[in-house]
């Protein structure tokens, strides 16, 4: 489009972009991580003095109130990592070997996709599994997918493009039923949908700290199910073992090599002890109520397009669309600087799933809702998107026109 949009006062932003990282973050966040960059300090586990094992203590804090949110009865099977991306390399390079084969959905993010590619050329055989156009998945192209020599199921629990939930029991019930372990990537539901791994048991699951778990950005991990042996990513000082030369084989010490990110993991226990407060069951219940708030006032906007599941039920509070003659950077470009809305538009870092949804290699415009956001303000983002949706038919009408 090459008529300029007219700019107007923006008004308190309001913020969509809490898939790609949560915000704001909640006062006891921002106090736990000040507290341990100021009023405390020291090495978890590496000294005898008492900062060191107050560290180590609060550290030992974060995991299990993590672990507790999750399901995991086992805190020493939460092994923290800097984010998911993280946490995915791990199980995907300490798990899989040549001659492997791994099934994966045509949804995934990139910190899936990339290693898988990666692997493939160490002799992992991978197979992607296409979903449905609508973001779905197929469960007729995941069985074909399925091989005697595959030995794991690589999922997301929701999509980041098309905001599909994927049903987590049912896949885990088919992983079980066919022997193949399940790896699920949890980045943009852990703290916003309930979870249980045990109770569904799954075999691997990773999470980020800093979407909707609201803690600090570098902060994550891996919940790894008894049984289920991984090989390090990184050896090193564990503060554990010391007169050894070799990798302790207990966790979470075998998997968490190197200084961690103190700061970072006090800030993550408080936010998942103000998540547990609240309870994921009512953050589930609240951005269902943003998205079907979405969903039906975009339905009236004409040459607005909403990607993914219809049912509101389906999805997690992601939601991506484009406007019809308007490129995705341009529209987010016009809700930052005229209505003061942040979103991400683009591809995601997710191009398979664009492929998926027929949107590469434009994008979207994608909204994250959150557990700080309000109905008014999808309300005021709606009017904002039916203006702008009006303005681009008036541009395609009369290109370059004066739009009166
Ligand atoms: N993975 C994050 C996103 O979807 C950064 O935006």
């Amino acid at each position: 489009m090459n008529a300029c949009w007219e700019d107007k006062s923006v008004p308190t932003p309001i913020y969509f972009d809490n898939a790609a990282t949560s915000w704001p973050k909640p006062e006891a966040v921002r106090e736990a991580v000040g507290a341990w960059l100021g009023g405390f300090g020291g090495n978890p586990g590496r000294s005898g003095h008492s900062m060191s094992v107050a560290a180590a203590r609060m550290v030992e804090s974060s995991r299990e109130t993590v672990g507790r949110l999750l399901g995991a009865d086992d805190p020493s099977r939460i092994v923290f990592t800097s984010n998911a991306t993280h946490a995915l390399n791990l199980a995907l390079c300490g798990l899989l070997r040549p001659g492997d084969h791994v099934v994966t959905t045509s949804l995934e993010h990139n910190s899936v996709m990339r290693p898988l590619r990666h692997l493939e050329t160490t002799g992992v055989a991978l197979t992607v599994a296409a979903c449905a156009e609508d973001g779905t998945l197929d469960w007729n192209a995941l069985r074909a997918a399925l091989r005697p020599a595959t030995r794991l199921l690589v999922a997301t629990h929701a999509s980041n493009v098309a905001g599909t939930l994927m049903p987590l029991a049912e896949l885990a019930d088919f992983a079980r039923q066919h022997g193949i372990l399940l790896l699920v990537d949890a980045a943009q539901t852990a703290g916003a949908v309930p979870i249980d791994v045990r109770a569904l048991g799954v075999g691997l699951l990773a999470f980020t700290g800093h979407k909707s778990l609201l803690g600090p950005t570098g902060t994550g991990g891996l919940y790894i199910a008894e049984g289920v042996e991984l090989s390090p990513l990184m050896r090193g000082g564990t503060g554990s073992n010391s007169a050894l030369e070799t990798q302790p084989d207990f966790l979470p010490d075998a998997l968490e090599s190197g200084t961690p990110n103190v700061a970072g993991i006090a800030g993550l226990g408080a936010a998942v002890r103000f998540l547990a407060d609240i309870g994921v069951e009512r953050v589930r219940a609240h951005e269902l109520g943003l998205v079907n708030c979405f969903l039906e006032g975009a339905a009236k906007i004409a040459g607005l397009t909403v990607y993914g599941p219809a049912n509101a039920e389906l999805r997690c509070g992601v939601v991506s669309f484009n406007i019809a003659g308007a490129a995705p950077s341009e529209v987010a470009s016009i809700l930052d600087q005229s209505f003061g809305i942040l979103c991400r538009p683009g591809l995601h870092c997710a191009p398979a799933a664009h492929r998926t949804l027929g949107t590469f290699p434009m994008g979207t415009v994608r909204f994250g809702f959150g557990w700080f956001n309000r109905e008014n303000e999808v309300e005021t983002a709606l009017q904002a998107l039916a203006e702008i949706a009006a303005w681009s038919a008036r541009e395609r009408l009369n290109p370059g026109g004066t739009g009166t």
